[in-house]
């Protein structure tokens, strides 16, 4: 049993999966660093940094976009290298097969549901608080227990609480873009590099006029006393690094385009770790002007950036940045749910999963019931859990996703010297190691509680797997 457990692809097998749909190489480095701005920029940024610097770790949230940054390049020069040895779309979830075997590539395969579908769900969650401010500007007021997470009890401005029944903004979003996949509605080049100007330009210029509004004091204390476990001092900085990981998730969707680079060797590193250095630096910014603009304890809301905008007094600048937000979040959502199903439909392919989410609709030519279900599992999680919880889902089973790719790196090292890689991780074996180490150190950062969802989550795969991926999986039936 734990020879077929551990049965592997083989590289040539892969290789020859992906000649059959030759990909034509277009993608230019620039092209790679638009892909990456474009799936990376979204919740984390709008959102999350706001709640992570109030209760976390305040102004000093600067250091955690650095710490989190750092185990992102680590990881994603290790992806950059399987991305250009197995230019297929299976990413990750492939990856795992052929180095570690079938179970590890299961492991994959579900990390990857938190590390797309949920993230989806999380954004959507951001798109709600940023929809429901706007929709707010236009004096369209959506009850307050229709915009959050089930369950979750609201203090109203009169003082007094209700229960929020379910976040409908967040259900109906999701359910808008499934709508749209299902239709095939490609996201072009063109399409993203748009959007991607549009949120560029709405985040420079937050921090070319924020910049002028900052009140020092509101930096003052810069990292502010401990108060407890993850709570300021530089235990808060580190958990606040594990939240805002959200932020810089995505960016190994620049390695899912290793087959359409021009030139993979120079251009997938060149991709990866631009894309990171310029998110890295832009949040930086943008955390400095934001806690500068606002003191870091008022900034526990769905909306940050507007409340400073806010605050500042620009309130037609409040409104491009919630539109910025809007269009911007739409993107990434899109994005993560179509990684989502193409990530089933590859392992529904493989026979780990029922063959009808790889069924394919004559007209439309999409996954069309993979993407149904999958969009109707992320819109209840969008609908029903807040953000902090989804997103700290996300960034655990993203670490430990990341983790992995780096240990299959490390195991090619040593076990396949002569595997012809068009990039090679550099200065292996530091690299892939300080990766794991990185990742390692932010998954112990996260509470209790995360993990005790993640073992539920497992043990539903582990059954789900067991009752039939196990039985039905085509390398399996190879062996029998
Ligand atoms: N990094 C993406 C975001 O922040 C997933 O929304």
């Amino acid at each position: 049993m734990l020879a077929r457990l551990l049965q592997k692809k083989s590289v040539s097998q892969i290789q020859s999966e992906a000649k059959e749909h030759s990909l034509k190489r277009t993608l230019g480095k620039w092209n790679l660093v638009s892909l990456g701005i474009g799936c990376i920029i979204g919740a984390g940024i709008f959102v999350m940094t706001g709640t992570a610097a109030a209760n976390h770790a305040g102004p000093a949230i600067i250091f955690s976009f650095v710490i989190a940054g750092l185990a992102c390049a680590f990881a994603g020069l290790c992806y950059a290298e399987l991305a250009s040895v197995l230019p297929v779309s299976g990413s990750a979830y492939t990856y795992a097969y052929v180095t570690l075997g079938e179970v590890f590539a299961w492991v994959m395969g579900w990390l990857l549901v938190l590390e797309y579908g949920l993230a989806a769900s999380t954004v959507a969650v951001g798109w709600s608080g940023y929809m429901v401010s706007f929709l707010g500007s236009l004096g369209i007021v959506i009850p307050p227990e229709y915009a959050a997470a089930t369950g979750q009890i609201i203090t109203l401005a009169n003082g007094t609480t209700v229960e929020a029944i379910l976040n409908v903004p967040a259900v109906l979003g999701i359910l808008a873009v499934t709508a749209l996949l299902s239709f095939g509605v490609k996201e072009s080049a063109n399409v993203n590099n748009i959007i991607v100007a549009v949120k560029l330009t709405v985040i420079v210029a937050f921090i070319l006029i924020g910049v002028f509004y900052v009140n020092p004091d509101n930096w003052v204390p810069f990292i502010p006393e401990n108060q407890g476990p993850g709570v300021y001092g530089v235990d808060g900085i580190l958990r606040a690094a594990s939240i805002i990981f959200f932020a810089y998730v995505g960016f190994e969707a620049v390695s899912t385009a290793a087959a359409e680079a021009k030139d993979p060797q120079k251009d997938m590193p060149f991709g990866i770790i631009g894309s990171l250095i310029i998110c890295t630096m832009l949040y930086m910014a943008m955390a400095a002007v934001l806690t500068g603009v606002v003191h870091y304890t008022d900034l526990n809301v769905p909306d940050p950036l507007a409340v400073a905008v806010d605050l500042i007094g620009l309130s037609w600048f409040s409104f491009i940045i919630k539109i910025g937000a809007i269009l911007g979040l739409s993107s990434v959502m899109l994005v993560l749910i179509y990684g989502q199903t193409r990530v089933f439909y590859t392992m529904a392919k493989d026979g780990l999963l029922p063959q009808v989410l790889a069924k394919v609709h004559p007209k439309f030519h999409t996954p069309y019931i993979n993407t149904a279900l999958v969009g109707l599992a992320v819109a209840v999680a969008a609908g029903t859990m807040p953000i902090q919880e989804l997103g700290d889902l996300v960034s655990l089973g993203t670490l430990a996703a990341f983790a992995i790719v780096c240990l299959s790196v490390l195991k090619l090292h040593y076990t396949d010297k002569n595997l012809v890689r068009p990039f090679s991780t550099p200065y292996k074996p530091f690299i892939p190691v300080i990766g794991v180490v990185l990742c390692g150190y932010l998954i112990a950062q996260m509470p209790m509680d995360t993990f005790i969802k993640l073992k539920w989550f497992f043990l539903l795969g582990a059954v789900i797997y067991l009752a039939y991926g196990y039985r039905h999986s085509k390398m399996g039936a190879a062996r029998r």
